[in-house]
């Protein structure tokens, strides 16, 4: 009897070690697999392909005697969940075991390499801009530009960085490639190696995700006589959410301070060490191998507009049914909230999303027919960023939403630039007056008294002006996206959820 249970860090967040164990008690070792991303159904056990969740390990004698069936979900791959997915980057997940050379080649693992080696650089940079494929990390960067930039600089070195700072709140996508599918990530890599002339990658993982490390570095090993003579090595951040920022990462791995650098130079010319660089985020690499393998058309034929293939959609925060849904863009943010998701885990009605980690907008449910898609995303003053959906249900306060944008800027702002480093202090100041003013929802405790000197001089309406033109300084004075970026969830907070922001006194 073949059993399965993940060895994801979501899943052993959930008790899956300890499922396992009961397993193999009862005489019956499981293999070890990547996870099929169906997080509320972990620990899911697969036996026979039939699939039992969440399990607790008193469950397994009842699964093993055929006595479960409250647990019972049917044929995984046959799942609502998984079946209405267009899974090209995550198509072996739940399938094979993470580690594994011999699955990893059984399921058409290598043979994107194999079709680069055979192309030559010039052709596997035109089948990736063929490919419509841009950066998943959130700019939509096209990933072909980027290579042929490289690919044209005269260097005597070049370097592949993959950035796997998944900062994003509500984002796990590039965990669970590194956890779950580590060789493809490798082989896309390789791809952009020998695409642009670069001999070795380097992998920055945040310190956040032992699991992943641990299993790029494993994999690394095992893949080198592979991909030889390219190398990858792992390289380990420290939690600061700008090292998310492309330059201030470049300046991490060097070992300085994660401070942002001025563009230009970009990267692509002036990255590493001082070389010509290729920086793609994880899910951009791993997109890579399919392009390659199954040529630029298979993947383009998904999407929309400019948007081409498919988005690891994150599904998180207050929704029943969280987890990664791969589909071609163009489905709706209802779809994908609702259909999908299921709604809210509270079962309280949905009140807003975040779209497109901390600096991402807030939309209302009034705005759920807006397809994802970079453009339409832009378009409604959003982005759909590394593609994590964040729910919230009535019970949210809008107004401290805002507050903890400001607050999450102010925090880790690298302080180069002034509109970030003092802009997002004095937001944070603007809307506790705001908040201070005796409004409907919630109170804000221990207000500074340096906040409280001014409450009385301005009303609501001139906080909410200072607001806005603080945000304008933002937005248009920042150095990089954190603090340009900020102002999108305060001023769609304030622009969709006026009411929570309503001063009844301000005396
Ligand atoms: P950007 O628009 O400045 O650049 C995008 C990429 O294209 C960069 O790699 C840049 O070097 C490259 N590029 C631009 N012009 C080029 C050219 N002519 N030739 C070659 N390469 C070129 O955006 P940035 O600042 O790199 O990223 C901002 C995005 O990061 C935001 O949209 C946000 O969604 C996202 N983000 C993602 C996070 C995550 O956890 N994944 C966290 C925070 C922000
Ligand atoms: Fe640093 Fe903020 Fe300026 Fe970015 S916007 S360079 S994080 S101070």
């Amino acid at each position: 009897m073949q059993i399965r249970i993940s060895d994801d860090a979501a899943a052993l967040a959930c008790g899956a070690d300890a499922v396992a164990d009961a397993f193999v008690k009862a005489g019956q070792v499981p293999e070890r697999v990547s996870s099929w991303g169906m997080h509320w159904l972990e620990p899911l056990v697969e036996v026979g392909g039939i699939g039992y969740g969440p399990v607790t390990p008193d469950r397994v004698p009842d699964i093993l005697a055929g006595s479960a069936d409250d647990l019972r979900i049917g044929a995984v791959a046959e799942h609502a969940f998984i079946k209405g997915q267009q899974r090209l980057t995550f198509a072996r997940f739940g399938k094979t075991r993470p580690l594994s050379l011999e699955d990893y080649a059984a399921t058409g693992g290598w043979k994107g390499l194999e079709r680069a080696r055979t192309l030559g650089p010039d052709d596997t940079i035109a089948e990736v801009l063929a490919s419509g494929l841009r950066g998943r990390g959130g700019a939509g960067f096209p990933a072909g530009i980027k290579w042929r930039t490289v690919a044209y600089a005269k260097a005597p070195r070049k370097f592949i960085v993959c950035n796997a700072d998944e900062g994003d709140s509500g984002t796990f996508a590039d965990r669970m490639v590194m956890e779950g599918d580590p060789f493809m990530l490798i082989e896309g890599m390789a791809i952009a190696g020998l695409a642009v002339g670069a001999g070795k990658a380097y992998v920055y993982i945040r310190s956040e995700y032992p699991h992943a490390i641990a299993k790029m570095e494993a994999a690394a090993a095992l893949a080198a006589p592979i991909i030889a003579p390219f190398e990858v090595e792992v390289r380990t951040g420290a939690g600061a959410y700008v090292c998310g920022e492309e330059t201030s990462l470049l300046n991490s791995l060097e070992g300085k301070r994660g401070e942002v650098r001025a563009k230009p130079p970009l990267p692509a010319h002036e990255g590493l060490f001082g070389c010509p660089t290729v920086i793609n985020n994880v899910l951009t690499l791993a997109a890579v191998p399919f392009v390659l393998a199954e040529g630029a058309k298979a993947y383009a034929d998904y999407g929309m507009g400019r948007s081409r293939g498919t988005m690891p959609v994150q599904l998180a925060g207050n929704i029943k049914h969280g987890g990664l849904y791969e589909t071609a863009f163009g489905i709706t943010l209802g779809a994908l909230v609702n259909d999908i998701g299921g709604g809210t885990a509270s079962g309280r009605p949905v009140r807003a999303v975040q779209v497109g980690g901390p600096l991402g907008a807030y939309i209302p449910v009034s705005q759920f027919d807006l397809p994802f898609d970079y453009e339409a995303f832009a378009a409604a003053d959003g982005l759909i960023g590394h593609g994590g959906i964040v729910v919230f249900d009535d019970s949210v306060d809008m107004a401290r939403q805002a507050r903890f944008a400001m607050q999450f800027c102010a925090v880790e702002s690298c302080g180069k630039c002034t509109p970030c480093r003092i802009g997002a202090v004095r937001g944070v100041e603007t809307i506790d007056r705001l908040m201070a003013g005796g409004r409907a929802r919630g109170a804000i405790e221990n207000l500074p008294q340096i906040h409280n000197a001014n409450r009385k001089a301005r009303s609501a309406a001139d906080e909410v002006a200072l607001l806005r033109d603080l945000c304008e300084t933002m937005k248009f004075g920042s150095l990089c996206a954190l603090g340009g970026f900020t102002p999108y969830p305060v001023l769609s907070a304030l622009n969709h959820f006026p009411e929570d922001f309503v001063v009844e006194s301000a005396s």
